[in-house]
């Protein structure tokens, strides 16, 4: 029997090189921060291998057969199988139905705020879209203005007389999209805001005088609004939001406005 003590030499020696390989292997995985998962089993695969070399050089068994081998092949089977079962029970264990629960409670409040933001930021798109068409629509009508002009002295004036239509169609427009009307109150309606109603102010201010105010609230102030005027109620914006025509178009709007019948308080020149 002078295999047995080799066979052991053999174990001693190849797991010895197995555990070193193995350490080796984990901390080269951890100092690459590979998960706890892969060191785990970056070591197994070398103790693996070095039950593998050790089975190479293990001395060969006696050949079985018959009713002997088809039991020793179940019970291989069965101890396998026993030792995989036996290790599964202790990783833990997940129910889907129950997962899929708590992802859901979690989902739900998420979805519900997106959802609304969906919503909030659709009406934005649409908003700017509508402002958008707007703004192609007035410069369309304004290059057809032009375009037209030149065709003949007498086709001049007759276009120019629906484009100053136009024009006041637009403005109004504009009156509506820059929510003026939050302020002040025209036809009845809006101005929740106080400020100047402004039914009558094309009597009382040059289309010039409207562009200033427009552009540059601080231009002019309407009579009895100091505290507003002074707290510049009337917002600061219109020159960045809006363009040169669309100013343009507002102004022949409110130039139009002239019912004397309310009250428009008397613009006075502030610079
Ligand atoms: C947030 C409120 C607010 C908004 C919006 C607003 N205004 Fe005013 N506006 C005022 C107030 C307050 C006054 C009176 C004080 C002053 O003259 O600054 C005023 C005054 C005016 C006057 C002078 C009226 C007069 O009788 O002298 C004009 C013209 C005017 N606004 C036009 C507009 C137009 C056009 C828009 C939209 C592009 C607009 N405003 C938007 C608050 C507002």
């Amino acid at each position: 029997m002078a295999e047995q003590p080799s066979l052991i030499k053999n174990i001693i020696k190849k797991g010895i090189i197995g555990l070193i390989v193995g350490g080796v292997l984990v901390g080269v995985a951890k100092a690459l921060t590979f998960p706890p998962v892969f060191q785990v089993m970056f070591f197994s695969y070398a103790i693996l291998g070095a039950a593998v070399f050790i089975l190479l050089d293990a001395p060969s068994i006696k050949p079985i057969g018959g009713l002997k081998a088809i039991v020793a092949l179940v019970a291989f089977y069965a101890v396998l199988s026993g030792a995989y079962i036996g290790g599964a029970t202790f990783l833990p264990q997940y129910d889907p139905e129950d997962e899929k629960g708590k992802i859901e409670k979690l989902l739900k409040a998420k979805r519900a705020a997106s959802e609304q933001g969906k919503a909030e930021e659709l009406l934005a798109r649409a908003k700017a879209l509508s402002e958008k068409a707007d703004a192609i629509m007035a410069r369309l009508q304004t290059v057809g203005g032009v375009a037209e002009a030149p065709a003949g002295a007498d086709g001049a004036k007759a276009a120019g007389a629906p484009a100053g239509g136009d024009l006041v169609a637009l403005g109004k427009e504009q009156w509506n999209l820059q929510e003026c009307y939050n302020c002040h109150k025209l036809f009845g309606e809006g101005g929740k805001k106080r400020g100047p109603e402004m039914d009558n102010i094309g009597n009382l201010m040059k289309p010039d005088e409207l562009k200033q105010k427009v552009m540059d609230p601080q231009t002019w102030m309407a009579e009895g609004f100091e505290k507003e005027y002074e707290k510049k109620k009337m917002p600061n914006k219109y020159k960045e939001l809006m363009e040169e025509k669309e100013v343009d178009a507002l102004v022949a709007f409110l130039s139009s406005l002239k019912n004397t019948a309310v009250n428009t308080p008397k613009p006075i020149k502030k610079k």
